[in-house]
């Protein structure tokens, strides 16, 4: 186990209905003038806005609404404008991945009088100035954006989609499994999926006998497999939603990576999608996980698939056939969700920018330092492998 240093802040406040009572108070310890942001309408179909309009009443609350899946960097730019000249307080992020995301940059930008897209482009710039606090309330299982520090922002003009990094993570976070009853079959899958490939990210690692973080990750594994369908079948069965919720947020909050050596793998490929494509993140990350499991199942790292094999997959027999039958069901698991496992079901039919994206993958994602490296070449191949 490699040494680490562990700290996390957020105020988590899991369960349902908490915010009616407690949302006014949490956001506005941090001040009067609020900036309310979300995404493209969910919130006001589910009645969720006019909980929160009337849990703020008497504050002053501006709006930025539209935040796109794969935020653009163009909302960035518009909440930039306006935290400045409203002279916010405290940003409350009401959605997914995407708005939060986005709410964390916006939450940097009120400090930096330039273009945002440089706090994107060098993250370390984030480091050295302040941060506005965001309270957010989650509605979407999938990123874990809800206790880390990270954010993802696209920007279209470049064909970029990038991470940067805040000095903070979110203040307080509501995580109530209700909020997610509404959500479409396609995105409780992809938000699935995007979970266990965080854990399956941070599980493929050098790092030995870590056997805190790997028992931690099987776990969370075993619990993703188990209520991803029964959320599907059952979109308003609670306890799905809560372990879903629970197992997004703890997948991503920094622990399940303690004493870890590697970096990422598969995100930063699946991020060259999003950004030439902007497909659904998770979706992208289903069709290219099990490709790249079997591209990095060999002699050295047989005993690790085998191991998941056994842990996660209760599968037994020699390490070999384990480890091959722990991609199979993976694969299988992934295609029981009902999305699509090749690029052309996303729409994606030429190899045309393959060349450049994997070119990008192994830059931004300095795969030459991953779990198993990876060439440009390698990359290509696996983008083919999907079609
Ligand atoms: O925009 P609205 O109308 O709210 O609809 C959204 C959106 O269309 C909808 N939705 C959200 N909650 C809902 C709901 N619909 C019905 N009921 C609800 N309760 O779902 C759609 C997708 O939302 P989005 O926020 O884009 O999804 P997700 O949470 O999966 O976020 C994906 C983004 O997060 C980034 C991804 O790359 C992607 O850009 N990631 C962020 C990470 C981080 N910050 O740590 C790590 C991840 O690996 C990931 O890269
Ligand atoms: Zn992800």
């Amino acid at each position: 186990m490699e040494n680490f240093s562990f700290k996390n802040t957020t105020d988590i406040r899991f369960g349902a209905d908490r915010i009616d009572n407690e949302l006014r108070d949490a956001v506005s310890q941090f001040g009067k003038n609020v900036l309310l942001t979300y995404g493209g309408g969910s919130i006001k179909k589910s009645g969720l806005y006019e909980r929160v309009i009337e849990a703020l009443d008497g504050l002053h609350v501006v709006e930025l609404t539209g935040i796109a899946p794969n935020p653009k960097i163009e909302s960035v730019r518009e909440g930039q404008q306006l935290v400045k000249s409203q002279n916010i307080d405290v940003i409350l992020a009401v959605g997914g991945g995407s708005v939060i995301d986005a709410s964390k940059v916006i939450a940097s930008s009120k400090f930096y009088d330039s273009d945002p897209w440089e706090l994107v482009v060098d993250s370390s710039k984030r480091l050295t100035i302040d941060q506005l606090p965001v309270v957010d309330i989650l509605t979407l299982s999938a990123t874990g954006t809800e206790m880390n520090q990270g954010s993802v922002i696209s920007n279209p003009e470049t064909n970029q989609k990038l991470g940067t990094y805040g000095p903070n993570t979110p203040a307080i976070s509501f995580l109530d499994p209700t909020l997610t009853y509404s959500v479409s079959k396609w995105q409780t899958a992809a938000g699935s999926i995007d979970i266990f490939s965080h854990l399956a990210e941070q599980y493929f690692d050098q790092s030995k006998n870590n056997d805190v973080k790997s028992g931690l990750i099987e776990g969370l594994m075993r619990t993703v497999i188990k209520w991803a369908p029964v959320a599907l079948e059952t979109p308003d069965n609670y306890d799905a939603r809560a372990n879903l919720m629970w197992a997004s947020t703890m997948a991503l909050n920094g622990l399940a990576h303690t004493g870890n050596v590697n970096g990422w793998t598969v995100h930063p490929i699946e991020h060259e999608l999003s950004a030439y494509y902007d497909i659904t993140h998770g979706i992208g990350l289903g069709i290219l996980t099990p490709h790249w499991m079997t591209f990095a199942l060999h002699a050295d790292t047989q005993t690790q698939f085998a191991d998941f094999g056994r842990h996660v997959w209760q599968l037994s027999g020699d390490d070999q056939i384990v480890a091959t039958q722990a991609i199979r069901a993976t694969a299988d698991w992934i295609a029981s969700l009902g999305v699509p496992t090749t690029l052309p079901g996303v729409d994606i039919n030429q190899t045309t920018h393959f060349e450049a994206m994997a070119k990008s993958a192994v830059t931004v994602g300095q795969l030459d330092k991953a779990y198993v490296p990876l060439t440009t070449a390698d990359v290509i191949a696996l983008y083919e492998a999907s079609m």
